[in-house]
């Protein structure tokens, strides 16, 4: 009988501990993004892992055709580049720094989205040594932005 005892607390303390490494908090602090990209895009798997690294949970769909998620997700087609993402409501084009991701969150600016259109070397996920100055870009539904982040 007594072992019996013994055994249900073991079983309810072992539930318990389950319960406690999928902590809804945990989950509630990595913002999920779904990402879009191509099968044959090294650059956007390079992008993911800047994502990963930097508190995001990224989930990511390898599609044959970018270009139909930019439209389905109002990204203008001025603004494209290699990859397209949603997380919490907006669309993020290309190689977007996790911390202008953060910011967009943080803030929630009326808008479609942020882009960092084309690949400029030196952003996240490109790996040229070499660095350029791009924007990032805040752009609403009708294709009309503003600079968001200078880099
Ligand atoms: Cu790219």
């Amino acid at each position: 009988m007594f072992r019996l005892i013994g055994f249900a607390a073991f079983a309810l303390f072992a539930v318990q501990i389950g319960a406690l490494t999928v902590t809804p908090a945990a989950a509630a602090d990595r913002p999920v993004i779904t990402v879009y990209k191509s099968p044959r895009c090294g650059c956007g798997g390079a992008w993911v892992e800047h994502l990963k690294k930097n508190g995001f949970d990224a989930r990511v769909h390898e599609v044959p055709d970018v270009t139909s998620y930019r439209a389905k997700f109002g990204v203008p087609e001025a603004l494209g580049s290699c990859h397209t993402a949603v997380v919490g409501g907006y669309a993020i084009e290309g190689h977007v720094p996790s911390a202008d991701i953060k910011r967009l969150l943080r803030e929630r600016p009326k808008a479609r989205g942020i882009a960092v259109p084309a690949m400029p070397l030196g952003s996240p996920g490109m790996p040229e040594p070499r660095k350029d100055p791009y924007e990032t870009l805040l752009f609403d539904a009708s294709g009309k932005y503003v600079v968001f982040e200078r880099h």
